[in-house]
């Protein structure tokens, strides 16, 4: 027998036959493994249906009885006992741990009341529970729009399929109370037919028509984040659309960064607010989780927000998704030892550190804020003018959309570090230049003293300091809790058992 070179060498056609096979070998390999990659999410949700249900089914325990692991790990966003340095499961009073938050939020909801969140599980529960939400007594009262349910149940997509979205965005808040009672659930993130990921926000839809993209041409993995992407972004509610609505709408029409949504802000003359202290047009960062996301290394690697907060899990040999979105350091090894060799200690050191020096500069921000807003109210005090305090204005409300936007999102510091300082950084330079612009008009108002820190150590002193009546408002609250969330709840249960469910 001759060598395959000595063949090859004898019949030259011999070598480019190997070649072609070869060739064809080879991409046959490519194809059948990427129809496996495809494959693998279906494979894993080859089930027996045990019930059929509406495309439109909001309860979650329905879609359970299909999907039991995926539904017992999504109940799980209930526990609140873990704690992490900075974050975890456990609700904190963000404005007890940083009361200098009340000063910076004057005049506007969040001076009232802030927390961490908990877990998807509570959605409902906080938004009844929380201050800014007031205490409505009929369905038109109350300070908040419909639009505030929009990211906390698939009673959204249920209602806005049932009644539209323009309709949905007219309504108030508490017109929609005996309406909107599950917390964020399957139907949010999955087609009830398919179990594919799909969006079911109109407001990620059009903010991707809006830069010349099509969110249904994403790729599964983009997909993974872009299921997040429904809530945990920076928004605003648009008045200006169509008269008496609130919609919903993601400012990023000229680009994702801070520059660029303040660009989009600055261009409609849009303010959340005016500061009750300096009289500054505010923004209000709500929680740009995707945006900042998008700007760190885990995205440029193509890591998605499932591969850390939602990691495969075994279960009797079964693997699946894990449901339980939460901070990933209560789970190292399947979020993030799939990808790094480190131990678990030098994992979460890794996080801490940046969350630790990212908050140390925040910190010197949020001072500064607080004293430009105080020195700004002395200069008004004294007869300043609109002309003598515009720029300052200006340069006050960048500076706390810095902050805010770097602030807002719990997992900013480590979602992306060096974005976030350069952020901060910037916040500084424009806090400084509000308190030099500051110091010579107070000057000319002759005004030449240094203006003390105002005493806001606890929440309590801080809300005092601004003026808040707070007593008035917790007993309004009370009142709300206890006569019309009963009411509320009683009409859906009665609602809900009319909903179509077919066991097999
Ligand atoms: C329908 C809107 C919605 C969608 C979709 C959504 N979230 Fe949330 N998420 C929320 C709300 C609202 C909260 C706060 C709930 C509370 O504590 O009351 C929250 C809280 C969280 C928390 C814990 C809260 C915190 O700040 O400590 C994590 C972690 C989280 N979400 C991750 C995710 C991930 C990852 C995805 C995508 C796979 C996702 N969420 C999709 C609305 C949503
Ligand atoms: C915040 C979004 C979100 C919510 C809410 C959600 N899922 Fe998922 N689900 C995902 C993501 C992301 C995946 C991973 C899909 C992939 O990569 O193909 C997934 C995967 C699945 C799969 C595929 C099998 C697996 O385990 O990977 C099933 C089945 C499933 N989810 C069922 C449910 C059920 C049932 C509920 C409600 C109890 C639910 N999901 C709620 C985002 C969500
Ligand atoms: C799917 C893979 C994957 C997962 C899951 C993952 N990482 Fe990473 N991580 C990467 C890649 C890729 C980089 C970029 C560095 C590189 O290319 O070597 C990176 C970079 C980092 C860095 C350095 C980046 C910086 O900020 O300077 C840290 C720290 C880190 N990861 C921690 C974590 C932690 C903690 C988790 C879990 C919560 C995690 N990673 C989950 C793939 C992953
Ligand atoms: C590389 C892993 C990784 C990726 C990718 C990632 N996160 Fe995180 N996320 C973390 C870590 C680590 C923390 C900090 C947890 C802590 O401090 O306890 C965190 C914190 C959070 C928090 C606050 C959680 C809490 O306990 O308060 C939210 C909300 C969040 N992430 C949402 C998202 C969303 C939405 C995406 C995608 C747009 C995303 N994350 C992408 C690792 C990741």
């Amino acid at each position: 027998m001759k060598s395959i070179r000595e063949q090859i060498s004898n019949k030259p056609w011999l070598g480019w036959l190997l070649f072609a096979a070869t060739l064809v070998i080879v991409f046959f390999l490519g194809l059948l493994a990427s129809t496996i990659m495809e494959r693998r999410a279906e494979a894993m949700f080859a089930y027996t249906p045990q019930v059929e249900f509406e495309s439109w089914e909001p309860r979650s325990a329905v879609w359970g009885e299909n999907f039991p692991r995926e539904y017992q790990s999504y109940l799980q966003t209930s526990d609140t006992t873990f704690r992490s340095q900075f974050n975890g499961s456990a609700m904190i009073d963000m404005l007890e741990v940083d009361p200098k938050m009340v000063v910076l939020w004057a005049g506007y909801a969040f001076a009232k009341d802030y927390n961490q969140g908990r877990g998807h599980y509570y959605a409902i529960t906080d938004v009844y529970n929380t201050l800014r939400t007031g205490g409505p007594k009929k369905p038109e009262d109350g300070p908040q729009p419909a639009t505030c349910w929009t990211c906390k149940s698939p009673d959204v997509v249920r209602i806005m399929e049932r009644d539209g979205v323009e309709a949905f965005y007219k309504k108030t808040w508490a017109q929609l109370g005996p309406e909107i009672v599950n917390f964020i659930g399957c139907n949010d993130c999955h087609d009830a037919k398919t179990m594919n990921l799909r969006i079911s926000r109109p407001a990620l839809v059009e903010a991707f028509q809006k830069m010349g993209k099509d969110v249904t041409k994403s790729t599964h993995q983009e997909m993974r984040s872009l299921v997040c992407a429904q809530c945990h972004v920076e928004y605003y509610f648009n008045k200006k659309r169509v008269e008496g609505a609130a919609w919903l709408t993601f400012p990023w029409e000229k680009g994702l960064t801070v520059e660029k949504m303040e660009e989009y802000y600055d261009a409609i003359e849009f303010s959340d607010w005016t500061h009750a202290l300096s009289k500054a047009p505010m923004l209000k960062a709500q929680h740009p989780d995707y945006e900042i996301y998008k700007t760190g290394v885990h995205a440029d690697r193509g890591v998605s927000c499932a591969d850390c907060h939602m990691p495969f899990k075994s279960e009797g040999g079964q693997k699946f998704t894990d449901h339980h979105m939460t901070s990933p350091l209560n789970n190292v090894a399947n979020s993030c030892q799939v990808c790094h060799r480190e131990e678990t200690a030098k994992l979460i050191e890794n996080v801490y550190q940046r969350q630790e020096r990212i908050i140390e500069i925040r910190d010197q921000l949020e001072q500064l804020l607080v004293m430009a807003h105080v020195e700004a109210k002395k200069a008004w005090d004294l007869g300043a003018t609109e002309v003598q305090m515009k720029e300052i204005l200006q340069d006050i409300r960048k500076a706390q959309w810095r902050w805010d936007f770097s602030a807002a999102g719990h997992g900013s510091s480590f979602h992306s570090p060096v974005e976030m300082a350069r952020v901060i950084g910037n916040g500084i330079r424009l806090a400084q230049d509000a308190r030099i612009k500051l110091a010579r008009v107070l000057a000319k108002l002759g005004f030449n003293e240094a203006i003390a820190y105002p005493d806001i150590a606890t929440k309590a002193k801080a809300q005092q300091f601004i003026g808040l009546p707070m007593e008035d408002l917790r007993k309004e609250k009370a009142e709300f809790l206890q006569t019309m969330v009963p009411k509320w709840l009683e009409e859906a249960a009665a609602r809900e058992k009319s909903y179509k469910v077919t066991r097999m």
